[in-house]
């Protein structure tokens, strides 16, 4: 059997609120934005579906949610049923979106496009994007050039391609046909710990039966975070057309 990546991990162990910050900074982003009964909001890349389902308890917008991974989407739609959330539930990839040009008002990718091919990603995103929409990115950062063994050990890690700079993120953006990109917030991993913005609402679940390379695809991560922590980070980015 193929080695699990880091996706099949969180996604075996159901972690919820994979993205730093966890759900209060996603409470934070979003109580910065205009939300009515009339918005149109994707969580691209929802996993379990806990930034979803917070906004369809909070806020009066509809709420629409996609997720590649086959075990993500159960998770998700088993808390959407139990919570008894009226959230579309779709699986499918960012990099091609099951949308409409022009369908939603905000869309949400919390730690999601850097898993991606970026620039079919983002040219997706704008597809979907309402002319007044907004996009808000929170994703993986490096405050500096990775050497190619640096790269190398993400690469190994996380199944990416590579991580990106912030010139590249916000070059990538504007490519993309952005044409207003806000840093929102910004933090090395280590500025991020000492800020105490750590999330305390990141769950597993552990009734599944323990799995040795998931728990050490979990473990590499941590890792990561300890060594690279000066130099690796995140921004969010907040893009409009
Ligand atoms: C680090 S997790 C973040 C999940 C969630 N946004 C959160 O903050 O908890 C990355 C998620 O991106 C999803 N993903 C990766 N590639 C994707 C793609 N091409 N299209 C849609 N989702 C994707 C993974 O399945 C996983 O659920």
């Amino acid at each position: 059997m193929m080695k699990p990546s880091y996706q099949d991990a969180l996604a075996y162990y159901g972690v919820n609120g994979a993205h730093p910050g966890g759900l209060s900074l996603t409470k934070y982003l979003l109580q910065q934005e205009r939300i009515t009964s009339t918005t149109q909001l994707l969580d691209a890349g929802c996993g379990t579906g806990q930034t979803s389902a917070f906004i369809k308890k909070h806020y009066p917008c509809s709420v629409t949610s996609i997720d590649l991974h086959p075990t993500m989407i159960k998770r998700a739609a088993i808390r959407f049923q139990r919570e008894n959330l009226p959230i579309r539930l779709l699986e499918g990839s960012v990099e091609k979106l099951p949308f409409p040009d022009g369908s939603f008002d905000i869309i949400l990718v919390e730690s999601v496009l850097i898993f991606t091919d970026i620039h079919r990603s983002l040219s997706e995103l704008k597809r979907v994007l309402k002319p007044n929409g907004v996009v808000l990115a929170l994703e993986m950062t490096s405050e500096r050039d990775l050497t190619p063994a640096e790269q190398g050990n993400m690469r190994a890690v996380y199944g990416i391609d590579r991580v990106y700079t912030e010139g590249e993120w916000v070059r990538s953006l504007v490519n993309a046909g952005f044409t207003n990109v806000d840093i929102k917030l910004s933090h090395t991993v280590f500025s991020h710990m000492y800020a105490n913005m750590e999330a305390e609402e990141e769950e597993m679940d552990f009734t599944v039966s323990r799995n040795m390379e998931m728990e050490n695809k979990l473990s590499e991560h941590a890792q990561i975070l300890y060594t690279y922590g000066n130099f690796i980070g995140y921004r969010v980015y907040r893009a409009s057309l």
